[in-house]
């Protein structure tokens, strides 16, 4: 009895927390100038199956869904990967860094950008972008205009986690680090908490660290701290984090949901549970985003189908969801902890 009564809290959690989707598509297009789209479209320039909504972002009034030109990348690259920085009150575009060869290499997928602000003017800003193709990270300095790369053994992929099962396709990923999430200000300094697609593992690292371009290997190997391990099957592409309650959310590709982890906790399985799952709204949880009111938006792709077999393009395939964090994480181990808790915690961990 027990256990069924445990087994029913945890269905009435999932679907109280599971709000319907705030916006679905079955496919998506773009909107164009004139009718250039049905001679771009019979010419072949322009597929609109091979559009798959991939990144969200929201800022106020304003939703940014990124939609990557995956399935023609191998044929040409249409423009050098760069950093653009936009004035989002007035819609306009302030400055484009295109990145120089030695920065990249052939296999670089660039799989997000994190900006740390280190003071009030914007000369003081810092971008971490993840090389997820080639096991790196790139450090943009604003002011400078300099951008360098930096490699380190813990941004490589985990052989074991590098078998996935998602809407029943398999398949065989060795994707190096894609997500850094930036923790509250220390010491002027930030931490960058960073994990691998194909890993189960939380890294942690000093921001002040990868502002030094010349960085000897072994010295950022030996500051890299090993957070703990979320345990099998929860490979995540995003993670977001909740500065108010100090909550890591995590996308989970093989579990069709989103996990969550207290920063203030040991990083063990019991302290990363999947807080949400739904093998149809959730199937491959591609991005998850905290916006400035402190909700989480999570966007599912069915990237699998898409990549490795065919989407049906008559039913819903991409959603975005948005829940608020305080909701999600409510009775979870995700939530904050009493004075008693965390001194036991703080006597545990040291
Ligand atoms: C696509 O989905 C529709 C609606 O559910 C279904 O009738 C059709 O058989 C599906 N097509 C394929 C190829 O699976």
């Amino acid at each position: 009895m027990k256990l069924l009564w445990f087994v029913l809290v945890i269905i009435v959690h999932l679907s109280v927390a599971l709000v319907p989707p705030e916006f679905q598509w079955k496919a998506v297009d773009f909107a164009w100038k004139f009718n250039t789209r049905e001679a771009a479209v019979s010419s072949g320039d322009y597929i609109p199956e091979n559009n798959m909504p991939a990144g969200i972002a929201r800022w106020h009034d304003k939703l940014f869904i990124t939609i990557p030109r995956w399935k023609e990348a191998n044929v040409r690259q249409v423009g050098a990967p760069a950093i653009l920085v936009f004035d989002l009150h007035e819609n306009k575009l302030l400055h484009r860094h295109e990145f120089n060869d030695d920065v990249l290499k052939e296999s670089s997928v660039l799989t997000g950008i994190v900006v740390e602000n280190l003071g009030p003017c914007p000369c003081d800003s810092f971008a971490y972008i993840p090389d997820m193709g080639s096991n790196a990270l790139i450090v943009y300095n604003l002011e400078q205009n300099d951008a360098w790369r930096i490699e380190n053994q813990y941004f490589h992929f985990d052989p074991h986690s590098s078998v996935y099962n998602v809407g029943g396709v398999e398949f065989y990923w060795n994707d190096g680090i894609s997500t850094a999430v930036l923790s509250p200000p220390r010491k002027g300094h930030r931490d960058i908490y960073f994990h691998p697609t194909s890993s189960t593992k939380q890294f942690r690292v000093s921001s002040k660290l990868l502002k030094d371009k010349n960085i000897p290997r072994e010295v950022l190997f030996g500051a890299v701290e090993v957070i703990g391990d979320r345990g099998p099957l929860s490979q995540a592409t995003a993670a977001d984090l909740d500065l108010v309650h100090n909550v890591m959310f995590y996308s989970q590709l093989s579990r069709n949901g989103i996990s969550c982890w207290n920063t203030e906790k040991a990083m063990t399985k019991e302290n990363v549970p999947l807080i949400l799952s739904d093998c149809v709204l959730l199937e491959f949880p591609n991005d998850v985003k905290i916006d400035h009111e402190n909700n989480l938006w999570i966007l599912s792709n069915r990237q699998s189908r898409f990549l490795y077999d065919t989407l049906n393009h008559s039913v819903v395939n991409f959603r975005i969801l948005k829940a608020p964090a305080s909701t999600l994480i409510k009775g979870t181990p995700c939530e904050k902890m009493s004075p008693i808790q965390k001194a036991i915690s703080f006597i545990k961990n040291t």
